[in-house]
């Protein structure tokens, strides 16, 4: 990692003339607890060792330089003459980042900025947070101001959502402003305390990126929100004043399933069932009993493919090839869906063997390459030594 902070820090110097700090925030990779988030439940992510980081500088006007290696593209803005919108590219989370911050209260000075990431773009394993919460970093550092890990995160958050036009819940902001190494977190969505879950060391968390991603999968993301907030409006009127799905238990949404249209109700079962399977996987991982934990990660992808539907062909066939190897307790799709990674946990001695099954049947299945790697859960964000 330092090795990459130097790099980035000759690439600043060389552009910009001067010396930067580094700030890195990683991506995830979510155990269990899919869409969930927005609707007040509860998560279970990791934060990734795959990381972005942003070397920076302050400057004595308001200007925002910024460049991305990995785009090979420069942008700037003036925060005291700001767009109405983005331009539809890397630069509005960037840029969103930058406006919600001062939004917020936080006076920013301004900053030249060079990207450097290696979370997979476009997978499932948040790109976007992790771009977003090492801008948020490297602003708030070049400003003199602290990083307040939630505060942070809900204004990243509120940047996705009100500048980038995704209406994501928090969840990858949260685990990349306060992730824990060698841990997963719980994160209640509602309250936004946390707990960190130790991953026990006979047990990994094998990663498959199917490398598909299939169009139109941010407006079906939101498609899915809407039916969960129609879900809502309508249990209402014979549940009385529930906020959210968290306040809905299985139970009482069974009993009311026939007040609800078909793909509405299909919808708020995923998230019910959900929110116990993230409860249920925490107490499992706790008492080491991984069996239990797999148990709810599988159901966890029937009830994703069946009744919210967000998932594809490959990542079905990616967790069908996992779940057949002895030494997986369990597998799913990971992320918001339509293609992305899956997620598997193995006993440490099966990963060799789990990792030659997925390539090998995935390659035969569908003619493409899966990239598999084992998730070493890394921390939050912070500065990196240059
Ligand atoms: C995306 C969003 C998150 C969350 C997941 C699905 O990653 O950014 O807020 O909703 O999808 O669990």
């Amino acid at each position: 990692m330092s090795v990459q902070a130097r790099d980035l820090a000759v690439e600043f110097a060389y552009r910009f003339g001067r010396l930067p700090t580094v700030s890195r925030a990683p991506g995830r990779v979510n155990l269990i607890g899919e869409h969930t988030d927005y609707n007040d439940g509860f998560v279970m992510p990791a934060a990734l060792e795959f990381a972005t980081l942003t070397a920076a500088a302050p400057r004595p006007d308001r200007r925002l330089r910024v460049y991305s290696m990995i785009m090979d593209e420069a942008r700037e803005l003036d925060l005291d003459s700001p767009p109405e919108a983005g331009d539809g590219d890397w630069s509005d989370y960037v840029f969103g980042v930058a406006l919600m911050l001062e939004e917020s209260g936080r006076r920013l000075c301004g900053a030249d900025l060079v990207i450097w990431t290696d979370v997979p773009i476009g997978s499932g394993l948040s790109s976007s947070a992790a771009l977003e919460v090492s801008c948020a970093h490297a602003l708030l550092t070049a400003a003199d101001l602290p990083f307040e890990a939630i505060e942070t995160a809900k204004i990243c958050q509120r940047a996705e959502n009100d500048f980038v036009g995704m209406r994501c819940g928090v969840m990858d902001q949260y685990v990349s402003c306060r992730g824990f190494a060698g841990h997963a977190l719980l994160i209640d969505c509602r309250s936004l305390a946390s707990r960190n879950v130790a991953i026990a060391p006979n047990v990994k968390l094998l990663i498959a990126n199917s490398s598909v991603r299939h169009q139109h999968a941010g407006g079906e993301y939101n498609a899915r929100r809407e039916a969960c907030e129609e879900g809502v409006r309508l249990l209402r009127r014979h549940l009385g004043p529930i906020k959210a799905l968290r306040d809905v238990t299985p139970d009482q949404l069974y009993a009311k399933r026939r007040k609800l249209p078909e793909l509405i109700y299909r919808r708020c079962r995923h998230i019910v069932t959900e929110n116990a399977r993230v409860l249920e996987a925490e107490r499992a991982l706790g008492a080491s009993d991984f069996v239990a934990c797999g148990r709810a990660m599988n159901a966890s992808h029937v009830s994703m493919r069946d009744d919210f539907e967000i998932t594809c062909p490959e990542v079905d066939m990616l967790v069908g090839l996992a779940q057949t190897v002895r030494g997986v307790y369990g597998s799913r799709m990971t992320g918001g869906g339509f293609g992305g990674c899956t997620i598997s946990l193995i006993e440490t001695s099966a990963v060799d063997k789990a990792s030659q099954i997925l390539t090998d049947g995935y390659r035969i299945a569908t003619g493409l390459d899966a990239d598999i790697f084992v998730c070493a859960p890394s921390d939050g964000a912070s500065l990196i030594p240059v």
